[in-house]
């Protein structure tokens, strides 16, 4: 016994120093960028990183300037803040920068999924096809109608909806654009009844999955809610398998697109089901806690929703709905609406924070705005964080933490697209979409479903906060990096349909 426990304690030894040796052995090199390895072996500085990365990187910048390498669990990571500076790692004219490797190093973790060759190309290929240009409008008609069976019930409008309903913002849209959403990219079976009911209980559980998504990501969760995951995981590769989706009708175009290429490659239908859980996750992770805060955005701020409604009663004229109608609306106006589309660039620069990584391939030298240029080491990975030293920079946009609703209008109404920092244009001057070969291939369908939810609210419905007062809630500090963030507690609203006058 007592050999046992020495022989036990010699390996974590040797685990331990090999884990953390290269750690220890690290130096700068002449040309690199200022290395922080923070003061614990191997984890350096992961602890203050996941508990507050926005923080954590404003730190590192004030000691260091525009580019640093940390360490994060035994990786280093070099974060570029310049946004100037941005170009050659975005377009990667020397092919030395992959997305790809460490996307599916996380996919297999999260998702379960075992990405095949040519992948990322094909899901890429099929949202070109089927989430923008003609494809997009299809699929607009089909998302209207599933927001009109969500909102106003499979019979369409009835008395009950002109009553008042007290609800969370955040609940509501949430849970409304997921159901509108995953009905209108995984189908319809011919119990449409039936079919809003599991796509609520699908709703809870992803809501639950989400939830833990963060610490997942980071392998910080106790061992109770790793088996919940599982669990979690198991039940979605269920729900969204093969044998499902052979009931259904009306699977989206984008969809059948993707899964008859990993037919074609020779995916076994357990792994199909897996990529789509994949997607689902990347649908509608992103689009509900968007919606939550444009809307909270338009009731804090009375200018910017009546600049809104005048803008909408101009393209659809005064909206209202007579018993068992549903929602009728001109899906060209989505085209001509500059002023929504402001406060949704708006929106996005205050609540989508993104991270872009690169994994270094080999040795690169990266040449910053400034003339200075920096080896990156081969194994590293360079890292952008675009909400801090793009959306947030008051140099660019000026008081950065206010709601500006035409910040991205025009004098003359069309889209400002000019912004500048030290006098220079800048590209990239608001990026929730990621950009380069990562940027999100969902980017239009989820502006026109957003645009069209909050249409469909603002001219349909009256809707109020149960406390005008309320501030807008604080960001939830542990989801900075992934995406759209969400907020640390709900906001109470109410709303009722417009009734005939
Ligand atoms: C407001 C809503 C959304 C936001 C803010 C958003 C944001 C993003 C971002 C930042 C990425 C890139 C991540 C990276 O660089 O690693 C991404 C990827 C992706 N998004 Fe979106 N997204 C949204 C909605 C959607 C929708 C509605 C769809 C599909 C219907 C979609 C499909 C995807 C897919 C498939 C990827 C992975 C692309 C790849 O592997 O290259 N997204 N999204």
């Amino acid at each position: 016994m007592v050999l046992w426990g020495q022989v036990l304690g010699a390996l974590l030894v040797i685990l331990v120093g090999y884990l953390c040796l290269p750690g220890l052995l690290r130096r700068r090199k002449p040309q690199e960028p200022p290395l922080d390895k923070g003061s614990m072996p191997w984890l350096g500085h992961a602890i203050a990183f996941r508990k507050n990365m926005f923080e954590f990187l404003k730190g590192m910048r004030a000691k260091h300037g525009d580019i640093f390498t940390v360490q994060l669990g035994g990786q280093y990571f070099t974060f570029v803040m310049d946004p100037l500076s941005f170009g050659p790692i975005i377009k990667d004219t020397q092919r030395t920068l992959d997305f790809v490797q460490y996307a599916q190093e996380l996919v297999r973790k999260v998702f379960g999924y075992q990405p095949t060759e040519g992948d990322h190309q094909m899901v890429h290929s099929a949202s070109s096809k089927h989430l923008m240009g003609d494809g997009l409008e299809d699929l607009n008609k089909v998302m209207l109608n599933s927001l009109s069976l969500i909102m106003l019930g499979p019979k369409g409008w009835s008395l009950d909806a002109s009553f008042w309903h007290e609800d969370g913002l955040f609940q509501f849209c949430y849970n409304t654009l997921f159901k509108a959403g995953y009905l209108s990219l995984f189908g319809y079976t011919k119990n449409v009844a039936q079919d809003l009911l599991q796509a609520e209980e699908l709703f809870m559980k992803f809501r639950r999955f989400d939830l833990l998504f963060p610490r997942f990501v980071y392998s910080l969760l106790s061992p109770r809610e790793w088996l919940e995951v599982g669990q979690l995981q198991r039940l979605f590769h269920k729900t969204l398998s093969v044998e499902h989706n052979l009931e259904k009708d009306g699977v989206s175009g984008w969809l059948c697109y993707m899964l008859q290429f990993l037919r074609e490659q020779g995916v076994a239908p357990a792994m199909q089901a897996k990529f789509n859980f994949m997607m689902l996750w990347a649908s509608q992770g992103n689009t509900g806690p968007t919606s939550f805060w444009a809307l909270l955005f338009l009731l804090k701020h009375p200018e910017a929703l009546q600049a809104v409604r005048k803008e909408a009663t101009e393209v659809l004229g005064e909206a209202r709905l007579e018993a068992t109608q549903f929602f009728t609306f001109k899906l060209s106006a989505l085209q001509h609406t500059p002023v929504l589309n402001s406060v949704m660039e708006e929106t996005l620069r205050l609540a989508a924070s993104p991270t872009l990584l690169r994994a270094i391939q080999k040795d690169y030298i990266l040449k910053m705005a400034n003339g200075q240029e920096y080896l990156l080491r081969q194994g590293d990975k360079v890292a952008l964080f675009p909400y801090l030293s793009v959306h947030m920079d008051p140099d660019i946009h000026p008081k950065p933490t206010t709601f500006k609703y035409d910040r991205f209008l025009n004098p003359n109404g069309s889209r400002k697209m000019h912004f500048y920092k030290e006098g220079k244009k800048i590209h990239h001057y608001n990026m929730p979409w990621g950009s380069g070969v990562s940027i999100c291939p969902g980017r239009f369908f989820a502006l026109s479903e957003i645009k069209l939810f909050i249409l469909i609210m603002i001219t349909y419905f009256d809707l109020e906060l149960m406390d005008s007062d309320t501030p807008v809630p604080p960001m939830d500090p542990q989801r900075w990096g992934f995406g759209t963030l969400q907020p640390r507690h709900d906001v109470r609203f109410r709303y009722r349909l417009k009734c005939m006058e």
